[in-house]
């Protein structure tokens, strides 16, 4: 999740800019950059690593008589920080991106899905490309579409990219001009006198004003000194409210809710949505084609073995589940810590798979080297590009949740969830083991996930608050899960103890009656994750085996589950899509009940007592 801010008006902006960047670098970020059209040239300036090192380089630029210091300061530009999804973290790939004339320069925030095919297109057309970012791709479209009127070049652009993406684009020859587009991803305009702003976020521009328009998904926005217009691809200009913004600044940065974890919660479809959009281009085939590991070893391998800690070892069992399911590759999990200890069998032909999301958890790493010293391959699934995982494996799959600042993860749980449905759909593809319809059915259905997490998280966070209020001052929980119910059941009981320090167990529902039942009584409530699966009705008998006991069930279901309603206290129902794909809906009402039994009990949800969000020593 980058970072995109824009100024034109008649101060000097470069200082604005850069400004307006550091109020954004809560969202993390890797490298950074800032162009302004000064004395009939663009001047760009670019730099790897934080923002000191942007302005190092700006100071360096601006003292190394690269700008005639006569020039009157410019009054326009665009900015940004990176988080790096596509093409290394390098001082090319740092936007903004410029055209082959670099008349045009772009920045973006997201994902263009279809870059691989416009960029061949227009390097068979002669376009030179400088970074190996998707993101590039846009100024070199707009540079075919430009004849004059920079608008008009955008509408056409921004027909022609599909992905998941917000940018703003600036020319040379237009200096009181800026267009954006937004696709999804965040734009609000900030209106100023005689001066306007964009921005991917509205602590971008929230120290200069407090004035803002939403651009939504789907529109263009031009920007001049004097005004903004907002309007829709084929031109129909749209009116649009002025709102006044009452947050303060630390607010701003937690994007108006209370606390980083509501925000990261409530941005979980966007970081599916990002870690999908262009691995699956169509609903015939999932492209990892990013993997250096090869159809070949995809197709061959004959055991997968997966290495985690925490929430991410959560996560690594719903893909057990799926890749067993629909790749039938035998999949071994262990929590990392264990695993580099307890002298593993690990063959040459064996793929290791080490999800977390740091990258830098010393446990998981260790594992990892662990396995490619025994000769596996090694595959990290990890959200942080450059970091230790990335240069302990053989392959990487990136999640692409942004920076999570909360220290209960929430956004790349499920980010992750959405890698190992990929990982599982490909093996699948490869392998022949899932029928063509099959596979086109899971695309599709996986495709709908972000709006359903959307759909899921409006439709449960009243009720989970309700729930919340009633039983906060429980003293245990128990939650309980069977088949792929269960890794779910273990991150909910984990998010309550981390958040809200009340001790609570998850078993395998089915395992209740070998003991755990015993702690059953009307003091005892019970989460029973019971969404769709194969072994519905024998959880259904387990939470009456609880029920009997007395104990208050709180359960988890796929909507229309009548069934599940009438043997539970709550039902929270989350939509209907196939059964496997069912726990990255179901951990949603888990996350929220967490989190307002945290915060009535008035606790600090972001920075929980003893624990950290990377534990990178022993
Ligand atoms: C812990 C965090 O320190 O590490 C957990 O508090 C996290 O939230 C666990 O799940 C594993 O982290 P990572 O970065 O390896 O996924």
């Amino acid at each position: 999740m980058c970072g995109i801010v824009g100024y034109v008006g008649d101060r000097p902006c470069r200082d604005l800019l850069i400004a307006g960047l550091e109020k954004l670098e809560y969202r993390g970020y890797d490298s950074a950059g800032v162009s302004v059209i000064s004395d009939g040239e663009i001047d760009s300036v670019r730099a790897v690593g934080n923002l000191a090192n942007l302005r190092a380089a700006v100071e360096e630029h601006s003292s190394n008589g690269s700008v005639a210091v006569a020039a009157p300061p410019a009054t326009i530009g665009v900015a940004h920080t990176r988080w790096a999804t596509h093409g290394r973290v390098t001082e090319e790939n740092a936007h903004p991106h410029g055209d082959c004339t670099d008349k045009i320069h772009i920045v973006l925030n997201g994902i263009v899905e279809n870059h691989a095919e416009l960029r061949k297109e227009l390097a068979d057309d002669g376009h030179v490309f400088t970074s190996e970012t998707d993101a590039e791709i846009v100024s070199h479209l707009i540079e075919r579409h430009y004849e004059g009127d920079l608008v008009d070049a955008v509408r056409r652009s921004f027909g022609e990219l599909r992905g998941h993406y917000a940018f703003v684009a600036m020319h040379l020859d237009h200096a009181d001009l800026l267009v954006a587009a937004r696709k999804e991803c965040p734009l609000i305009v900030g209106i100023g006198d005689g001066e306007n702003f964009v921005g991917s976020a509205i602590p971008a521009f929230l120290a200069e004003t407090r004035r803002v328009k939403m651009v939504e998904n789907g529109e263009i926005v031009t920007i001049t000194p004097e005004g903004v217009e907002i309007s829709t691809p084929e031109g129909e200009v749209l009116e649009r409210e002025e709102d006044e913004v009452t947050w303060d600044e630390d607010a701003a940065e937690k994007g108006g809710y209370p606390t980083f974890m509501k925000k990261e919660i409530h941005e979980q479809p966007d970081a599916v949505a990002e870690t999908i959009t262009d691995r699956l281009p169509g609903l015939d085939s999932v492209d990892l084609s990013e993997l250096e590991l090869g159809d070949e070893l995809l197709r061959t391998v004959d055991r997968i073995v997966i290495v985690a800690c925490g929430t991410s070892y959560h996560a690594g069992m719903i893909g057990r589940y799926a890749i067993e399911k629909w790749a039938r590759v035998p999949v071994e999990m262990d929590v990392a810590s264990e695993f580099r200890y307890r002298d593993p069998v690990i063959r040459d032909t064996d793929l290791v798979i080490g999800i977390t999301q740091s990258g830098e958890t010393a446990d998981t790493l260790a594992a990892m080297r662990l396995a490619r010293e025994a000769g596996a391959k090694v595959l990290a699934i990890t959200n942080i590009m450059g970091s230790q995982a990335t240069r302990d494996a053989d392959a990487v799959l990136f999640t692409r949740a942004g920076l999570e600042i909360g220290v209960a993860a929430t956004k790349t749980f499920v980010s992750q969830v959405a890698a190992m449905y990929l990982l599982g759909l490909r093996l699948g593809e490869l392998r022949g083991t899932l029928a063509p319809d099959e596979l086109r059915e899971l695309i599709a259905g996986l495709k709908s996930i972000p709006s359903k997490i959307e759909e899921t998280i409006a439709t449960v966070d009243a009720r989970c608050k309700a729930i919340a209020r009633s039983h906060h001052e429980r003293r245990f929980f128990l939650y309980i899960g069977r088949h792929i119910g269960l890794p779910v059941a273990l991150e909910g009981a984990l998010k309550l103890k981390e958040i809200s320090y009340i001790p609570t167990d998850a078993y395998a529902a089915g395992e209740m009656k070998h003991g755990p039942i015993a702690l059953l009584d009307e003091s005892t409530p019970i989460v029973a994750v019971a969404t769709d699966s194969p072994v519905l009705e024998k959880m259904l008998s387990n939470v009456e085996e609880a029920r009997a006991r007395g104990a208050d069930v709180i359960a988890i279901a796929t909507e229309g589950s009548d069934n599940v309603a009438e043997v539970a206290d709550q039902t929270l129902f989350v939509p209907r899509t196939d059964w496997m794909l069912q726990p990255i809906l179901a951990v949603l009402p888990l996350q929220l009940l967490a989190y307002y039994i945290a915060w009535d009990n008035g606790l600090n949800v972001d920075q929980p007592r003893n624990l950290a969000k990377t534990v990178t020593v022993e």
